[in-house]
Order: structure tokens, then C-alpha cells, then sequence
């Protein structure tokens, strides 16, 4: 397949590129604006390969996806492209609501004039937060975030052009994603390379709060999944095969580390903060989908890649990050 990835020189993006490049033998453009979040280091494997291709811009800007189009005839767009942090959401939501809903809605019509299915990358953070029992994709959405309402947004708009231009159009849902390349603003590297550098680990509220881990190689190949045998305006769920509450995540890593117990710092909670996340995906496993790695072995092996690639992450610790960490958390990193 001759694929345009939006937003695939960030984590995820940049996992489903390489697995569709290598493993798959697809022909693959990645569209990105390399906002904080992306990076060409996320590709730096690929960037010589024949059938591989990098073009910055971004989805919001019509001649840059024009571009992107013209340059190889892609047969389907897998939109990657969003702001992803829910704290940065919560600061300044103006660049969540631009990229999600203007930038998902310049693909769609470049999709529908170009005649190309469409894949649209989601979270179960639409769904909103669930006490007990797991979401479908029945489930209401009830997002809780400027993040979860403006991704909700973009997938209610692709819905839209399913049943009004007939596009052949699919969503992917994914729950809490974790693996190497993840920005350290997320829980999982943030707490990696604090318990590493030896600074505290800060935990929203009391940790009890449940997230459903899923790998990101595993994700990513669900979304091939989805690409190739998923029908048309339909939404399947991906979660992983664990939930976890954040404190429980936090110690292990500070065994995986030999960090101290004592780094831990209870922090206040964040606004609005969803208490449990849990998603079906009997509906992704009946196309022949499963996940293949359990959270115990990702995250000892995610802890290994971060230990092993400190060339990936200083540059980050030691930018821009450092400003954002400080205004999020009220104080300096070590
Ligand atoms: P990320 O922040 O690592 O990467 C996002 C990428 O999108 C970056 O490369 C960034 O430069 C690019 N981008 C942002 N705005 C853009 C724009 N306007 N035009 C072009 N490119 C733009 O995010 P991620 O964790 O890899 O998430 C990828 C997708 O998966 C997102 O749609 C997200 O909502 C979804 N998702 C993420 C998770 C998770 O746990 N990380 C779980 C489920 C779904
Ligand atoms: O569920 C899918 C979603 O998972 C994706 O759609 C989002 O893009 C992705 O960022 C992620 O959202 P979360 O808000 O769940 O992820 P985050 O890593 O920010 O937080 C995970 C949990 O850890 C959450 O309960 C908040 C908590 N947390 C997070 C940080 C950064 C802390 O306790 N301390 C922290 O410093």
C-alpha cells in the first residue's frame, strides 16, 4: 500500500511507519509539523530507506497536504496528527482545537476529492473516565478534557463524512500507549528519566487512578489491522492487556531503576482528572488482532531502551522541556 501517515514523526506515528515500512513492505510519506512532540530522531532509521519519504507541514494547511498528495499518490491517510497531552490541554487548548478539528477536517476533504480511505487514529479518552465494566464502541462519548472533546470532535467529523459522502472512512480508538520514543511529558518516560536523574517522582492526587496499558508495536498493528480489514464507518476499540493504577506503575519502576521510594512526591491533582479508563476490543480481535506484549515485559524492556538511548532523550531534558516542566509542576528539573 502507498500510504500518507499525518503525524508520523511522533511516538506512535513513527512506531506504525516502521512497522508498515519494514515489516509490512508499504510505501510510506510522513506528513508532520514537528510541533515539541515530533521529531525527526523518531524516524532516524528509516530516513534512507527507497520507499520512505519525510515531508514537514502541516494538516491544518491545504497546499502542504496538496503537496504531500502529489508527491507519491497515496492510497489511504492515516491521521497520526494531534496534540496529545492532556496537561498542555488543560494550560492552552488553542492548538488542540485547530489540529484536531480544522486539520482532520482539510484530510477528510483531501480524502474525499482525492477518492482515498481514511484511518483515524483516536483514544478512549472520548469515552470519558469508567468506574466499573469496560467502554465498547457503543459507549457515549462523555470526554472530560479540552484534549478527549476536540479528538471526540474530530472523530464525530469523520463519522460525517462516512454517512455523507459515502468516504470510506474507519476510527481506531487505542488506550494508554507506552514504548520507546514517547515524549516525557507522558507518565511512563517522565517517571523513567526522573527515577534515573534521581528527581521526584510526582503523582497526581493519591495514584489510584487506572489506566489500561497497551504497547505501542501493539497498537500500531492494530491500526494496520484496521487499515486493511476494517469496514467502512466503522469505529473498533484497542486496549491493552492491563490496567494498572499509577502508583502501582511508579513503584515498579523504581524497582526497574533502583531508584528510591522517598523520590515519590503526591502533587496536586489534575482538573477533571478521569479516574479509570477500560476498553473493550473484542471487536478489533474478530478482524485477528491481539496484543502481544504484557505490561510486565514492555515496561522492563521500555525502562532498558530508555536507560540505552540517553542520545534520544537529552537533547529533550535539557530544551524547551525544561520550561514546560517547570510551569507544570512548579519546580525545576535536576
Ligand atoms: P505525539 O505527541 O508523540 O505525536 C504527535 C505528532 O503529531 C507529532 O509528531 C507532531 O509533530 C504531529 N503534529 C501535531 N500537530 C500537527 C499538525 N497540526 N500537523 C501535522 N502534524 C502535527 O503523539 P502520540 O502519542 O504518538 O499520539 C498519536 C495519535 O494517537 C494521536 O492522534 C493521539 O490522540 C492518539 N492516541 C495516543 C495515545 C497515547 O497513549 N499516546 C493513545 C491513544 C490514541
Ligand atoms: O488513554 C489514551 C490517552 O493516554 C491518549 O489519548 C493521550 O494522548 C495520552 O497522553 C494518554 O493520556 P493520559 O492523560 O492518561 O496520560 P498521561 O501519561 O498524561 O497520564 C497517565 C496517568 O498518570 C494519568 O492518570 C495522570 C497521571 N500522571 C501523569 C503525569 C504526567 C501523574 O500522576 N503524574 C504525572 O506527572
Amino acid at each position: 500500500m502507498r500510504l500518507l501517515v499525518c503525524g508520523g514523526a511522533g511516538f506512535i506515528g513513527s512506531t506504525f511507519a516502521r512497522l508498515r515500512l519494514i515489516e509490512h513492505g508499504d510505501e510510506v510519506t510522513v506528513l508532520d509539523k514537528l510541533t515539541y512532540a515530533g521529531r525527526e530522531e523518531n524516524l532516524h532509521d528509516l530516513h534512507d530507506h527507497p520507499r520512505f519519504r519525510f515531508m514537514r507541514g502541516a494538516i491544518e494547511d491545504p497546499a502542504a497536504v496538496s503537496a504531500a498528495l502529489e508527491a507519491r499518490a497515496p492510497q489511504a491517510i492515516v491521521n497520526f496528527a494531534a496534540e496529545t497531552h492532556v496537561d498542555r490541554s488543560i494550560a492552552d487548548p488553542d492548538a488542540f482545537v485547530c489540529t484536531h478539528a480544522f486539520g482532520t477536517y482539510v484530510l477528510l476533504e483531501a480524502a474525499r476529492t482525492h477518492e482515498l480511505r481514511f484511518l483515524q487514529v483516536s483514544t478512549d479518552e472520548v469515552y470519558g473516565s469508567i468506574e466499573a465494566g469496560t467502554f465498547t464502541e457503543q459507549s457515549p462519548l462523555r470526554p472530560s478534557s479540552p484534549y478527549s472533546a476536540t479528538k471526540a470532535g474530530a472523530d464525530l467529523l469523520v463519522q460525517s463524512y462516512f454517512h455523507t459522502y459515502e468516504l470510506p472512512a474507519t476510527i481506531c480508538r487505542g488506550s494508554n500507549n507506552y514504548g520507546p520514543y514517547q515524549y516525557p511529558e507522558k507518565l511512563i518516560p517522565l517517571m523513567i528519566l526522573n527515577a534515573l536523574r534521581g528527581d521526584r517522582l510526582p503523582i497526581y492526587g493519591d495514584g489510584m487512578q487506572v489506566r489500561n496499558w497497551i504497547h505501542s508495536t501493539d497498537f500500531a498493528r492494530a491500526i494496520g489491522q484496521v487499515l486493511e480489514r476494517g469496514l467502512p464507518g466503522e469505529v473498533y476499540n484497542a486496549g491493552g492487556p492491563d490496567e494498572q493504577e499509577n502508583i502501582a506503575v511508579v513503584q515498579r519502576i523504581i524497582e526497574l531503576t533502583g531508584a528510591d521510594e522517598a523520590q515519590i512526591e503526591h502533587v496536586e491533582d489534575r482538573p477533571g482528572h478521569d479516574r479509570r479508563y477500560s476498553l473493550s476490543s473484542d471487536k478489533v480481535r474478530a478482524l485477528g488482532w491481539e496484543p502481544r506484549v504484557r505490561f510486565a515485559d514492555g515496561l522492563e524492556q521500555t525502562v532498558r531502551w530508555y536507560r540505552e538511548n540517553a542520545w534520544w532523550w537529552e537533547p529533550i531534558r535539557s530544551g524547551a522541556y525544561r520550561e514546560y516542566y517547570e510551569r507544570q509542576y512548579g519546580r525545576s528539573l535536576g
